[in-house]
């Protein structure tokens, strides 16, 4: 008998198949094992009838532990009290590993505890929800680009200099030089731009954040696409246009995922376009009628960006920010020299910034004069000042952090959860 998987039991009602998975929990009652037994597809109701299966399976049965690797074959029937609909008549029964004193019991744990048990935490039906959302989004990431001409453009991992601020870098020793872990892949994807048009690239990113908060990690995943010839006004369309597809996508695809999480998908659903777009004077005089004293320059905080977020159904886009909190590379507004030509995506229900973006430099002399300002090195940045010397034109992107997008889409309150395998502050294990 082949194989059959969890998620497709429906096409086998009545038939005999073979499960392979794992316990996931356990009733018994004399003549009677309840197990549910989950093979990463989902979760079923096996039911074992001491007068259906040889003695010694019936036995093993009621020794079986928690997680314990097991083969079931049985008969598929329509069961109205399961979730799915079917359960498993059971006919044998095979331990292929055995488990005992899985730590996670079905029992309330800390998160701390759950955490460093993370590599088995993963098994569990909410995690599931959410890693499936992550790969979906991740799918839909890619999928977006490729069917819009986008080049899969890769940037490098070790880099030998900042691109978002030398306060947050991981440095590493490369043979006789210093490396930097990549906070993003933008420098180079703008070659990639200049290339090809339109390219993307979408990997890991790493920041030493020294901060400890809900919306930061130290290693995330970013996609990043680049566009020649696209101007402030253009990357706002394709950001608007690139989420209101990933939310879309997600609530069509992964609906059962997302009523595990109980998540509101009334929420995701208004997320179309055109979402409101205010500039940051516009932001400032909003959070002072509100009661923030900030000052004209800051940059926005956690809780300013809830506030100015609450005001809509759906993503803001906060555009123009003063040039001075922003990045070196970041293009001047010709109206006013102050303020960069840049965007960050607000998500809605306080989930804060999930994109930050905007059109670059193209102009060689100022943006020579950016490095300097910034106190960057030079050297490290010929290759990047080459764009600008062989054939510069205006050009924009922006990054999307895929944690924080799948902490709004999946309604969670922490980030640690979005990724596999989080690394915090204070946290480099599993
Ligand atoms: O706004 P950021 O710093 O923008 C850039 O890195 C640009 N170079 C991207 C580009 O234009 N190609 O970061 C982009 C996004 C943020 O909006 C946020 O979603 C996410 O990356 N992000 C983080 N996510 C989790 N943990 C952190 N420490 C993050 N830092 C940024
Ligand atoms: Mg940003």
């Amino acid at each position: 008998m082949d194989q059959v998987y969890i998620e497709n039991i429906a096409d086998h009602e009545g038939q005999e198949v073979t499960l392979k998975g794992w316990l996931y929990n356990k009733r018994s009652s004399g003549k009677l094992h309840f197990l549910q037994v989950r093979d990463g597809t989902g979760t079923i109701q096996c039911v074992i009838f001491k007068k259906d299966v040889p003695e010694q399976a019936f036995e093993q049965a009621a020794h079986l532990a928690q997680e314990s690797a097991i083969i079931v074959h049985g008969t598929v029937r329509a069961d109205e009290r399961s979730p799915i609909g079917f359960e498993v008549g059971v006919s044998d029964l095979e331990l292929v590993g055995e488990a005992s004193d899985y730590p996670i019991t079905p029992k309330d744990h800390g998160v701390a505890f759950l955490l460093d048990n993370r590599h088995l935490w993963v098994r569990s039906a909410r995690q599931h929800a959410v890693l499936r959302i992550r790969s979906e989004i991740a799918h839909a990431c890619r999928q977006y680009f490729d069917d819009r001409g986008f080049v899969l453009f890769d940037s490098p991992i070790l880099t030998p200099a900042a691109c978002e601020g030398t306060t947050t870098l991981f440095e590493t020793p490369y043979f006789d030089e210093t490396a930097y872990l990549t906070q993003s892949g933008q420098l180079y994807l703008e070659a990639g731009a200049m290339a090809f048009g339109k390219a993307y690239c979408f990997g890991p990113t790493f920041r030493a954040e020294k901060s400890k908060t809900r919306r930061h990690l130290m290693e995330f995943w970013m996609v990043e696409p680049e566009v020649a010839y696209m101007d402030l006004a253009g990357d706002m369309d394709l950001a608007e246009d690139f989420v209101e597809y990933v939310v879309q996508r997600v609530v069509q695809n992964r609906r059962r995922e997302l009523d595990v999480l109980e998540r509101d998908v009334g929420k995701l659903e208004s997320v179309r376009k055109p979402f409101p777009r205010i500039t940051y004077d516009e932001a400032v005089t909003t959070l002072r009628d509100k009661g923030f004293s900030i000052e004209w320059g800051e940059d926005f905080g956690a809780e300013e960006e809830t506030v100015l977020s609450e005001a809509y159904d759906r993503p803001v886009l906060v555009h123009r920010y003063p040039a001075a909190c922003k990045a070196f590379y970041m293009k001047a507004d010709p109206e006013n020299a102050k303020l960069a030509l840049c965007v960050d995506m607000l998500a809605p229900e306080g989930y804060g910034e999930i994109i930050g973006g905007g059109q670059r430099e193209d102009d060689l002399q100022t943006l020579e004069g950016k490095i300097t300002e910034h106190g960057l090195p030079h050297e490290a940045f010929s290759w990047y000042l080459d764009l600008r010397r062989y054939g510069s034109v205006p050009h924009a992107g922006f990054g999307m952090g895929i944690e924080r997008a799948v902490a709004w889409i999946c309604g969670l309150h922490h980030v640690r959860e979005t990724i596999p395998f989080p690394r915090m502050l204070e946290r480099l294990t599993p």
